[in-house]
């Protein structure tokens, strides 16, 4: 079956029971492999996430000579080559659909005195990259992008890099993480100071393999010229695949579901902290920490939704989120209101857009706005949704029919396998009635 013909027809109704734990943190797994290449020493991962994303990551140093055993059940053994130990590339990096292996690599390779050429799939041809590479271009780094500033990027070997102050327009961990990294190879300090709180990995991570990382209210600091000390990292279950259960179990009648050691960092809390606002019923059980990340065991009981203003504050800590939110919203008594939320239209997809046709297929009143949505709760109808080769537009729509009057079918949906492989089992185990269909 074509890649883009892969389709899933989910049937109306079901509940969702039982327990499960999703896979690994997209995020954390993309910077074990990182830091894990350029420590010294011998890093073991656990619990690491075998998506099409993060597995492009690590062909990615495979290419630059690091020695990755696995992953095998989600246990990686990097060697480390140093700092300055990854080899040159022999042909370009394809980073497949991933913005954050895109954006971090930018960084981790600006200074690295190679030329390397990154390349991506259709969707993140698309994606804007001036982001990084204009802040990077201030640190000395030499990267082309095309005329729009859309990949590939020519990453070119640049002189000594230095360190830069700055203010970012934008509330992006891509954006900070990819200056942080380049910060380790730069002269003096590297400086980046967030408008608004945005998930804390790759801070938490340097510290775990001994990197000093200086933190004073939104501004986050590195000296150039350190080296990493290898560590073991267990990732928890991505919050962001855990998601679409919260509000799969939340809107389906009679369902009561765990979600098993998921990742509880604050700076990705956002999807709990919105959907107890909308009337959730989830009890945060077993907290702990793991390996420098909170984590904890969810248990989701159906409620009845309310429709709410979505806090701005909330929105980059729930970036990822927004089209299974959608879904709470379409469910909820009354409207919901997304603002501040711009950032949805450059992810995989144009969300916004991507998630209100989907909706108003499926005869829900959705109005986007330039900056997010207006949705008002009721009934949701079957029909066929495009989920323009976005996971968690086609992950979101599979949760949907559970309150739908007909089959919701989503076309579309090979890329579901970078962030979260074996969903369609994982969902119809515990009570979905999704499977793949033959189109
Ligand atoms: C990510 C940061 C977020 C998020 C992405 C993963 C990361 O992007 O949408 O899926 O791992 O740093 P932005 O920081 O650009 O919003």
């Amino acid at each position: 079956m074509a890649s883009d013909k892969v389709q899933f027809v989910a049937r109306p109704g079901g509940k969702l029971t039982g327990s499960l734990r999703v896979p690994g943190d997209k995020s954390i797994s993309h910077r074990s492999l990182m830091l894990g290449s350029l420590a010294e020493g011998t890093t073991e991962v656990s619990g690491f996430l075998e998506g099409e994303d993060s597995l492009a990551t690590l062909n990615a140093f495979r290419q630059m000579g690091v020695s990755i055993d696995g992953p095998h059940d989600g246990r990686l053994v990097i060697q480390g080559v140093g700092m300055h130990g990854l080899k040159a590339p022999q042909a370009a990096l394809d980073l497949g659909n991933s913005g954050t292996a895109m954006r971090l690599m930018a960084g981790l390779m600006a200074g690295q005195g190679m030329e390397v050429t990154v390349i991506g799939d259709e969707s993140l041809s698309r994606r804007p990259m001036k982001r990084v590479t204009d802040p990077l271009a201030k640190m000395g780094a030499s990267i082309d992008t095309t005329e729009t500033g859309t990949p590939p990027l020519q990453i070119h070997a640049a002189d000594a890099l230095n360190g830069i102050d700055y203010d970012m327009p934008v509330a992006s961990a891509q954006v900070k993480s990819c200056l942080l990294l380049a910060g380790l190879y730069a002269q003096g300090k590297t400086c980046v100071t967030e408008p608004a709180p945005t998930r804390d990995h790759t801070e938490r991570m340097l510290q775990g393999f001994g990197y000093a990382v200086q933190r004073d209210g939104s501004r986050v600091c590195v000296e150039g010229g350190g080296k990493l000390s290898a560590c073991n990292i267990d990732v928890p279950a991505d919050i962001s695949s855990a998601a679409f259960f919260l509000v799969g179990a939340s809107i389906a009648p009679n369902s009561d579901l765990t979600l098993q050691h998921v990742g509880m960092n604050p700076t990705r809390d956002g999807v709990i902290n919105i959907l107890r606002l909308m009337g959730a019923d989830i009890t945060v059980m077993n907290e702990r920490e793991v390996g420098g990340e909170p984590v904890a065991d969810l248990r989701v009981r159906s409620a009845a939704l309310k429709g709410i203003r979505i806090p701005e504050d909330q929105v980059p800590l729930a970036i990822d989120e927004f089209p299974v939110l959608f879904v709470a919203a379409a469910c909820a008594e009354g409207e919901t209101v997304l603002t501040g939320a711009e950032e949805l239209r450059v992810k995989e997809s144009d969300r916004i857009q991507v998630m209100a046709d989907g909706l108003h297929t499926l005869g829900v009143d959705a109005r986007p706005t330039a900056d997010g949505i207006v949705i008002q709760g009721g009934a949701i109808g079957g029909g066929r949704v495009d989920s323009h080769g976005d996971h968690r537009i086609a992950m979101a729509f599979t949760m949907a029919a559970l309150r739908a009057q007909g089959d919701i079918v989503i076309d579309d949906c090979a890329n579901v396998n970078t962030s979260f492989p074996r969903f369609v089992e994982l969902a119809a185990g515990v009570g979905s009635r999704v499977e793949v269909s033959n189109g």
